[in-house]
């Protein structure tokens, strides 16, 4: 008798769907179609020369020792080093502060398991990344979801959320995946006095911080946390937990990213780490430092920010160019998307469909919402890493008749129901 596996599931997999972007990727990954849809790096930037000699010397130099199980913690040259550079945008953590995961989204998973009970809430941005929702869905969690607008969460909503007591809020201050969109100084500000008012900690998930193209990089949280409200702790974090990787700095195919929180935390994460995969992979952490040392990083980082710069500017001239008046977008400082609305009434999905027959896909806007809100039906999430210049510019315009047809259909809909 065949064992009956779907009535074994544990019930933390009940509602568990399989990602929309996942399900949408694969549709675009036709070689006729443009896609906007993922978010991924730019492949023509991987240093892949580098990365051949980096492995070349680490299996001659550190063979036994990159080829054996490592702490869970992480190498301890690596988290060194990246402790020194986050101290360059004022993060003075120590190795003791720093983790490696396996991604960002690992680090993900382990909060998740380190503080959601079911039915606890988590205070999330509407919209939000993704794939924290997928993480933190797993271990029951419920959701306060409030708004962004073009200088980040709306701190003049916050107050009403946190009083309802979530567990701890989710903020992506930097380029925000999916809306490009940046948290402003003044708002950080806000946000930790009243993340400290209320009680309620932070996770700062900052993947694309380095990738600024224009203005001035602004505080981390976990700065300002540090900085105003537990100034006698010196190197001990408080408040605000952060994460960060190198999957859009170096590679996402090495899996390495890595959590800043005080000690304490980070024993306890240890713990849990252990239980789901003993540690990240030795080999990769070893190549990664070898790869990024000498001021490599650094010099890496300012041939991505020049490229992506210059994608992000070829997509806003292609829609500024092709798409309808009616229609408007954020223009990002940095990162890998920007975000469209369109006119109230388009639907995305219907969108979707339609741009596809014009061979480009991007990412519906209702999947990233924590909450089912109609408020993400309008909106399209367009990445601009992936493409080269030309392949912008011919989505874009593609894109726009696909657009400028639904828009149309819509006025005709509304047209003929005052008749
Ligand atoms: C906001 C955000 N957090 C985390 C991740 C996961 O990144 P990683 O490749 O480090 O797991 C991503 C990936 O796109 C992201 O956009």
């Amino acid at each position: 008798m065949s064992t009956a596996w779907t009535s074994r599931y544990a019930l933390r997999t009940k509602g568990i769907k399989s990602s929309a972007i996942r399900e949408l990727l694969k549709i675009t990954q036709r070689s006729e179609v443009i896609s906007f849809a993922g978010g991924l790096p730019a492949p023509e930037v991987f240093p892949i020369q580098r990365f051949e000699e980096a492995c070349h010397r680490v299996l001659e130099q550190n063979g036994a020792s990159a080829l054996q199980y490592g702490a869970t913690e992480g190498y301890e040259p690596l988290r060194e080093m990246i402790a020194r550079n986050m101290a360059r945008y004022g993060i003075l953590a120590k190795v003791e502060n720093v983790m490696i995961t396996s991604g960002s989204q690992q680090a993900l998973d382990l909060i998740g398991k380190l503080l959601i009970n079911t039915g606890d809430r988590v205070l999330v941005e509407g919209p939000t990344y993704l794939g924290a929702l997928q993480a933190f869905n797993v271990y029951g969690a419920e959701y306060v979801s409030v708004p962004i607008d073009d200088d980040g969460l709306r701190t003049d909503l916050l107050e009403k959320s946190l009083r309802s007591g979530p567990k701890f809020m989710y903020i992506l201050p930097n380029f925000q995946n999916p809306a490009g969109t940046t948290l402003s100084e003044g708002r950080r500000h806000e946000l930790v006095l009243m993340a400290d008012k209320y009680g309620i900690p932070i996770i700062e998930d900052d993947p694309y911080g380095q990738l600024r193209y224009e203005g001035d990089h602004l505080t981390p949280l976990v700065v300002l946390d540090r900085e105003n409200l537990r100034r006698d702790n010196g190197y001990s974090l408080g408040n605000v937990i952060y994460l960060s990787t190198f999957s859009k700095t170096l590679a996402p195919g090495l899996r390495l990213g890595w959590i800043v929180a005080p000690p304490e935390i980070i024993s306890k994460l240890v713990q849990l780490k252990q239980g789901a995969d003993l540690h990240t992979s030795t080999f990769n952490q070893f190549v990664a430092y070898e790869v990024a040392r000498d001021g490599f990083l650094d010099q890496h980082i300012k041939l991505i920010r020049q490229v992506y710069r210059e994608r992000r500017d070829v997509m806003l001239q292609a829609l500024d160019e092709f798409f309808p008046p009616e229609v408007t977008w954020t223009h990002p400082k940095g990162g890998l998307f920007l975000w469209v609305t369109l006119p109230e009434g388009v639907d995305c999905h219907e969108l979707f469909q339609r741009a596809l027959k014009e061979n480009v896909a991007f990412v519906t806007g209702d999947s990233f919402y924590a909450d089912n809100s109609h408020e993400g039906g309008r909106h399209m999430r367009l990445n601009f890493s992936n493409a080269n210049r030309e392949q912008i510019r011919e989505g874009i315009r593609r894109l726009s008749v696909a657009v400028k047809d639904q828009i149309e259909q819509l006025h005709l809909t509304l047209a003929g129901a005052d008749v």
